[in-house]
Order: structure tokens, then sequence, then C-alpha cells
């Protein structure tokens, strides 16, 4: 997971950025998902925003600015990109179908399969019956302009379909030759492990990062036990880690983090006030906020993969410096404190 760039993002001179972001200057290096999985990039790009306002969205997103995000992406050498056909209700698929053009052969592209939106009375319905998955399978492919889904993946559970059967669907598909690879998401282990009594998956995309851990209890290990791929996603918390909001800070309408408890309350403050002690630990290596977090969340021995949502390119220039480097021993330990500290 090694790579060239200086990372020096958080205190730059004016000659660094330049420097830094030159593509010659600039090699991400690529790794295994998984036992068996393709070679990505430990930075994804997460393009959930890139569906823009719809029922349960982000608010002031412009096409124009995640097509740049996504060109600033291929230029810095991220490789993958984490899609949803519920992003957007499909548009996500389309802006990176347009974002990517001829290159999409040079890239991996994931998307995940399984939730709709109703209407605003119901809501997300979950639907992973095997007719589903395919049905879903041929609208992404087409969404995104493709012939073949580098990894799908089910993005909720469905607990009125047994894990193995939906599974099976997508070996299924992997048989057809529209599918490469196969995951899932939001899994419990027993989903996992009921999942894998119908074949080999290559990945799990649970959420995971400094405020939110509760995976490393089981369901890291299983795939670390297993050589399962871990795409982490949210690991800047949806915004809380990057280190640009103040108890003043609000939304744009029609965001759904408005609606998300992490962003209320005394629980939003006290998430402020570790960022506030977190700090000093990212400027001690010279690095940001967004970097410290994504680097904490990579630090993992069973996270392969951070997926970070970018929305500009400025946000692509802030991720890429969080691989290259290590937060040592002593300041996790920190870390640590800080985050158990109420
Ligand atoms: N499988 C699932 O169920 C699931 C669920 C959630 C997410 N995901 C995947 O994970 C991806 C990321 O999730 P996420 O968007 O919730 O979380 P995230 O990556 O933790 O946070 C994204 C937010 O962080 C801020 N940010 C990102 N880069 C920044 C930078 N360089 N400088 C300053 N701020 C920066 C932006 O905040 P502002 O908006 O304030 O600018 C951005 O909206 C999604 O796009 C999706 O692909 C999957």
């Amino acid at each position: 997971m090694l790579c060239d760039y200086s990372g020096n993002l958080g205190k730059p001179t004016a000659n660094d950025d330049e420097i830094a972001l030159r593509k010659d200057e600039f090699r991400m290096e690529t790794a295994q998902l998984g036992k068996d999985g393709p070679l990505v990039t430990p930075i994804c790009f997460g393009c959930w925003s890139m569906g823009g306002a719809w029922r349960f969205g982000w608010a002031d997103i412009d096409n124009d600015e995640s097509i740049a995000a996504v060109h600033k992406a291929l230029d810095l050498g991220v490789n993958f990109f984490d899609n949803a056909a519920v992003y957007g209700l499909g548009h996500a698929e389309t802006v990176l179908a347009e974002a990517l053009g001829d290159k999409r052969k040079e890239v991996v592209i994931a998307t995940k399969c399984g939730v709709w939106w109703f209407d605003d009375e119901r809501g997300f319905y979950r639907n992973s019956l095997p007719a589903q998955i395919k049905r879903d399978c041929e609208e992404s492919l087409r969404r995104l302009r493709t012939d073949y889904i580098d990894l799908y993946q089910i993005h909720w559970p469905d607990d009125k379909v047994p894990c193995d059967e939906s599974m099976r669907a997508l070996l299924d598909l992997v048989q057809d030759g529209k599918v490469r690879y196969v995951g899932v998401c939001n899994y419990s282990v027993d989903q996992m492990r009921e999942s894998m009594k119908a074949g080999w998956f290559t990945s799990s995309q649970p959420p995971y990062n400094m405020l939110r851990r509760d995976v490393e209890v089981d369901v890291l290990p299983l795939c670390q036990e297993n050589d399962t791929g871990v795409m982490a996603y949210s690991p800047l918390a949806s915004g809380i880690l990057a280190g640009h909001y103040t108890e003043a800070t609000t939304l744009g309408e029609g965001d759904w983090r408005n609606g998300d408890p992490a962003f209320q309350g005394e629980r939003f403050k006290s998430h402020l006030h570790k960022v506030d002690h977190l700090r000093p630990v990212a400027q001690k290596y010279g690095k940001t906020m967004v970097q410290l977090a994504i680097a904490w969340v990579l630090r993992h021995p069973a996270a392969d993969i951070a997926i970070v949502g970018m929305k500009r390119p400025s946000h692509v220039e802030g991720a890429v410096g969080a691989v290259g480097w290590e937060i040592d021993d002593e300041d996790m330990a920190h870390i640590n404190e800080i985050l158990a500290a109420s």
C-alpha cells in the first residue's frame, strides 16, 4: 500500500501543492481486494453524492463538479468507484458513466442492488429476490453504459430472502459474464456465514470510522479470518471527521444528514470536541483531519479500502494524501484514548 506521494496537503507551501499533485509525481499502488478480487487502490471514490438531491440525497450537488471530481481521481491514479442503483435513483450511475467515458475499462466499478425508493410515505424498500437482483443488474449495466460490472454487491440485507439464495443469484450473474466479482454490504457475521453457503464472495462493505467501531468486534475479524476484502464506508463519518464543521454549521436543505442523530445536539458537539483533540495528531504528521481519519481506517489489518465520499476535485486531492504513510503505535493508542473519552 505504498505510494510516492509526499502527502503534504496539510501544510502546503505555494509549490508543494502543484508539485505533489502533478500526475508524474504520484502513483497510488493497487492491491488485490480480498483473496481473489480485482486490483484496486486503497482509496475508493464513493459516488453516493453524485446522485444529487433526491428523497435521501445531498444538497447543492452539481453534475459538472461531480464529473470534474472523477477526472481528478483518474488523474491522481484512483481506479476504484463505488456506486449503487438507488443513489439518486439511478442518477449517480448515469453521471459516473458520463464522467468515465472511454476510460471505463481502466477502472473498477462497484455498484449495488436490492434497494429502491417506494415513495415519501413508505420510504425505501429492500428486495434481494433473485429475479429482482437480475433486473437491477440489467438496469445498472444500461445506466453505466457497460457490458460488465466489476463488483456487484447486495446493498442491505433483506430479511424476507435467505442470504444464500440472494448470493446464488449474484453468482449466476458471474456465470453469465455480466459481473466479475460479488460482495455484500451492511451484513452481520451470521448473514455473511449464511451467504458463504452459496459460494465465495469477494468483499464486505461495512460502515467503519473513528466514531463508529462496532464492526471491530465481529465483522472485521470474520473478514480477516476468511480473507474477505473489506471496503469501509463513511470513513469520515459522512463529514464530521473532515474537520471543517463547527457547532454553527448548517447543512443544505434536503441533505440527508439533517435527519442523522450524529449531526444533532449534544452528540454532534461531542464529536466535534473529539475532532478538536485529534487535529494536533494530524498536524504532527503534517496531515489534515481528512487524511488522519482515512489513514486510521486503513490502519486496521482487515480494512483494504476506504470509500470516501468526494463531491469535488479538492476532496479528491485531500483524500489521496491519506495513503503512503502510517500512524505509529503510540499515536494509535493516543487516538484511542481521545475516542474513548466522553
Ligand atoms: N453500502 C452502504 O450502505 C453505504 C452507506 C453509506 C455510504 N456508502 C459509500 O461510502 C461513500 C462515502 O460515504 P459518505 O459520503 O457517507 O462518507 P464520508 O466519506 O465519511 O464523508 C463524505 C463527506 O466528507 C467530506 N469530505 C470528503 N472529502 C473531503 C476533503 N478532502 N476535505 C474536506 N471534506 C471532505 C464532505 O463533507 P461536506 O459534505 O460537508 O463537504 C463529504 O460529503 C458513499 O459515497 C458510498 O459510496 C455506502
